[in-house]
């Protein structure tokens, strides 16, 4: 916990850190798990940064990335973490696999539960996927991104960098902008950042702003440079053109226009406000390049590097009452 954390963010006495069998999503943890998930993410930061970079405390178990929708940073980070740890680390891709040949999800997943694994990573294009899956294997189940519904470890990630860098959450405001309605990444750093005491704005064009989207506890804008003011983190989202099944915005150009981050744009923000973008970025589109690589501002490769840690500290976590492992503190 950082020392600034208010007191009710601190684990109450007796209560177990994380009493959950999978990480499903954000939704529905209470502040001093997260704070635990990104407490135990701090240790993994130096080992990564080591040269040896193996702790094997995760020796002999087995860790299956079931991919059904494509991913680079995310397949590449739970396979790097898993190894890390020592685990055997098996990717399935959709592409090449039985789902290809009609096989239904919940065949695939008991095929994938009769490979006796010790902990399922699973990226699906479907919102509940990962939920359905869960309720039907063994082990414990990792949300890696379901439709548009969550992504708990970007959002994990995300707050340890903030964390890190701008030195609390409580109290933080963060600007997120571009396609909330289609982010999962969105959606899951709404419910944490809240959860922590963040101050969330969003912004976007009202075609992609979710109905009601207030009732999640932000203020929504349609205006950037009025959301801008006072951000001390600028969140940018992609435009998920793969997720829109219509027209949701006139021309990548003119979006640019008015919701591209620039320079002159973010001097509207705090001073040295934060710059992050879960990644892929599209350059030119929601994001300058100046911006996007400036080496004060921009956190977005620390943010794949934090990805690592926390994905680790996930496993590590997930898998300790089959491990046999006690004591949290
Ligand atoms: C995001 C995703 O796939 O949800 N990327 C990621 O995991 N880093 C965001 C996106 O696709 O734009």
């Amino acid at each position: 916990m950082p020392a600034d954390a208010p007191s009710e963010f601190a684990l109450p006495d007796g209560v177990h850190p994380f009493p959950h069998k999978h990480l499903t999503g954000i939704a529905g943890l209470q502040p001093w798990e997260i704070g635990f998930l990104l407490n135990e993410a701090e240790q993994w930061i130096a080992l990564n940064r080591a040269t040896a970079k193996h702790d094997d405390r995760l020796a002999g178990l087995t860790q299956i990335n079931a991919f059904f929708e494509n991913s680079t940073r995310t397949l590449l980070s739970f396979e790097i973490a898993g190894k890390r740890l020592g685990m055997d680390v098996i990717n399935m891709h959709a592409a090449q696999s039985s789902v290809k040949k009609g096989e239904t999800l919940l065949d695939t997943t008991a095929t994938l539960n009769a490979m006796k694994p010790d902990v399922i990573v699973i990226r699906h294009d479907a919102s509940g996927a990962v939920g359905l899956i869960a309720d039907k294997v063994d082990c414990p189940v990792l949300n890696a991104g379901d439709g548009r519904h969550e992504h708990p470890t970007q959002a994990l990630l995300d707050a340890l960098t903030i964390r890190r860098r701008v030195g609390r959450i409580n109290g933080t405001v963060v600007t997120i902008c571009g396609d909330v309605l289609h982010s999962r990444v969105a959606r899951s750093n709404i419910l944490l950042l809240g959860t922590l005491g963040a101050e969330v704005r969003v912004v976007a064009p009202p075609t992609l702003l979710p109905p009601a989207v207030e009732r999640m506890g932000v203020k929504a804008y349609t205006d950037f440079d009025a959301a801008l003011e006072g951000a001390e983190v600028v969140m940018m989202l992609r435009l998920q053109l793969e997720r829109m099944d219509g027209a949701f915005v006139p021309s990548p150009r003119e979006y640019h226009h008015f919701y591209g981050l620039t320079r002159e744009r973010l001097a509207l923000a705090a001073k040295d406000a934060l710059v992050m973008h879960p990644g892929p970025m599209n350059r030119g589109i929601e994001i300058t390049s100046d911006v996007a690589d400036d080496i004060q501002q921009s956190a977005i490769t620390e943010q794949v590097e934090m990805g690592v840690a926390v994905r680790m500290a996930c496993l590590d976590v997930l898998t300790r009452s089959r491990r046999g492992v006690e004591g949290w503190a």
